[in-house]
């Protein structure tokens, strides 16, 4: 697939404005013209100016309404619409806590709920109570709450002006992997001792991930200082650790360890991280010409990671000696981006218009999100280090290309379907009500059996609690949606899921010009591009 999509190295400034170069040749060509032209005569000549005059107006002016054509060839929606979208999709994160809750969780059908966790005789992780359920289970996945965490503290750390208070007092906790398959009854009401997956030395992936979280969450609490300095010290002990788990042979976990030290040398500004990230992305040929290379998930980090490495080589341009994994990677997601356009028919799409990243398979929506804000994000790096566009192979597109996307699949999340459906609960005229979510489908105050609980399972009824701001898992590959709870193929929300379509939305709801260029790289010292070295001297 690389293969059909690799790049030309291209000199960027021809390509840069194609209308000035165009524009240039044309008046080349009448140069010489001209020239001709004034020997015979000269009346002839002004007539000829003119004539070129003409020429040249009528191409700009077919230039224009061909960019403006293009412009209005997607339909877009008030600004307001994200931003609205935004503050619903927020409340969805409320219905997902677990153990004690805040004064004002502003959820009435939700309570304090397994704040016993981790607290059984003999437990050696008594402190496992808190954190965040994922989905509609009482399940408490470290993994997906970490990456949930690192996105919507990208997005605040992206776009500070535009939200830095939504998430000012999420906690960061440690949360538990149980099993939760069998019971449905409120969390509120489980009182079985909950199972701790706990691992040793083989989730080197996991600490990874972990470190992301704390990295970035201690940019975004930066003024914060003892908070931000005990969330890096946290994030360098879980990488250490992760580093020195990775098994040689497991590739799987080498796309967290690239996310995670981004994220620290941004915290931190260490330039040991860049270091091993440049060479780590070196040493692995994988993950990049996988069929899922551009699908950026819970559980696959590269594009994110590539795309955070390309924001410091736009704006700071470290140069050597990482300038050639950078330049690497700056050219990958570009790949990426193209990888999303209709045209180039990497990923399938629904008659509808949603990208298929996951090859059809359940719960769509949460990959469509991750690349709409991907999308947006480096339609805005390109716009901030004025850079017109990007290329495909012979084609060069400009940035607003990539923000139609992102709308576009954005847009069919919040009702632009062939269902007219909005995915997100409480937004928009008909969302699910179905949900497949343990808390939202009892009433509150009616404690079940495990068991009895299944009769609110299987009901077609209605949920007694609105679970606001949930996008749930999302339509099948032909656009076809099933309210039903019981099928969570279609109807359970995740947190990951929620995080991807917050970052989203928060970078579709701003101006323009919202993006924080320099915040993320506070801590990061005056880079002063290094000079390769000298090559050595030639010896007989
Ligand atoms: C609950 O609502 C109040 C008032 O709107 C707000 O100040 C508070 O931050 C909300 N709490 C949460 C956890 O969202
Ligand atoms: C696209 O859809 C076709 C037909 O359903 C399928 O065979 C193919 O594998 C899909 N391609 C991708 C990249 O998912
Ligand atoms: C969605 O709305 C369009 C236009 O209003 C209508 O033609 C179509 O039948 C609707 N589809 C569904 C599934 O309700
Ligand atoms: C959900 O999707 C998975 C994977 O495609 C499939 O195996 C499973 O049967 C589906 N579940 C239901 C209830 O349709």
């Amino acid at each position: 697939m690389r293969r059909e999509l690799e790049m030309q190295e291209m000199d960027w400034t021809a390509l840069a404005n194609p209308s000035e170069e165009m524009q240039r040749s044309w008046l080349l060509q009448s140069t010489t013209l001209t020239m001709k032209t004034y020997v015979q005569k000269k009346k002839t000549y002004i007539w000829t100016l003119a004539f070129i005059g003409v020429l040249v107006v009528i191409a700009f002016t077919m230039m224009t309404i061909r960019a403006l054509t293009h412009l209005d060839h997607y339909q877009q929606q008030p600004p307001e619409t994200y931003s609205i979208a935004l503050h619903t999709g927020l409340k969805f994160f409320n219905s997902q806590r677990s153990g004690r809750l805040p004064e004002e969780n502003n959820v009435t059908w939700r309570g304090d709920s397994c704040i016993q966790d981790g607290k059984y005789p003999g437990s050696s992780y008594p402190h496992l109570s808190g954190g965040y359920y994922d989905g509609g289970n009482a399940i408490k996945s470290n993994f997906k709450m970490s990456f949930a965490m690192t996105m919507l503290s990208w997005s605040v750390i992206e776009y500070h002006s535009n939200s830095a208070d939504t998430i000012h007092d999420m906690v960061f906790q440690v949360g538990h992997e149980g099993t939760e398959r069998y019971c449905w009854i409120r969390p509120e009401d489980i009182d079985y001792q909950r199972h701790a997956d706990i691992c040793f030395s083989e989730c080197p992936d996991l600490a990874a991930e972990m470190a992301a979280a704390l990295a970035s969450a201690s940019i975004v609490f930066s003024k914060n200082v003892v908070y931000s300095q005990k969330l890096i010290h946290g994030a360098r002990i879980l990488y250490k650790y992760a580093e020195s788990s990775m098994n040689t042979d497991t590739s799987s976990s080498w796309d967290e360890l690239l996310w995670g030290g981004v994220w620290l040398y941004y915290a931190t500004g260490d330039v040991s991280f860049l270091d091993r990230v440049t060479t780590l992305a070196l040493a692995d040929p994988s993950g990049v010409f996988s069929r899922d290379s551009g699908v950026f998930s819970w559980n696959t980090k590269l594009a994110g990671a590539q795309l955070l490495l390309t924001r410091l080589r736009l704006f700071l341009s470290p140069g050597y000696p990482s300038e050639e994994v950078l330049r690497k990677f700056y050219n990958q997601i570009g790949n990426v981006m193209c990888s999303y356009l209709p045209s180039f028919n990497k990923f399938n799409r629904t008659k509808g218009g949603l990208i298929q990243l996951n090859h059809g398979d359940p719960q769509p929506l949460q990959y469509a999100a991750n690349a709409a804000f991907l999308a947006a994000l480096y339609s805005d790096y390109l716009d901030a280090s004025d850079t017109p566009g990007w290329s495909c192979g012979p084609n060069f597109y400009l940035t607003y290309v990539l923000r139609d996307f992102s709308r576009s699949q954005i847009d069919y999340i919040l009702g632009k379907n062939p269902q007219n459906m909005s995915y997100v609960v409480g937004f928009g005229e008909r969302y699910p009500k179905r949900v497949h979510h343990r808390g939202a489908s009892i009433p509150k105050n009616r404690k079940e059996s495990c068991k009895g609980g299944w009769k609110w399972r299987e009901s077609s009824k209605e949920n007694p609690n609105v679970i606001e701001g949930a996008m749930v898992a999302g339509p099948d590959g032909h656009d076809g949606f099933h309210d039903v709870r019981t099928n969570s193929n279609y109807t359970e929300p995740t947190l990951t899921g929620n995080a991807g379509l917050i970052a989203a939305l928060v970078a579709l709801s701003g101006q323009k010009d919202n993006l924080d260029k320099n915040g993320i790289f506070s801590a990061i010292p005056p880079l002063f591009p290094v000079a390769p070295p000298p090559p050595a001297p030639w010896t007989p």
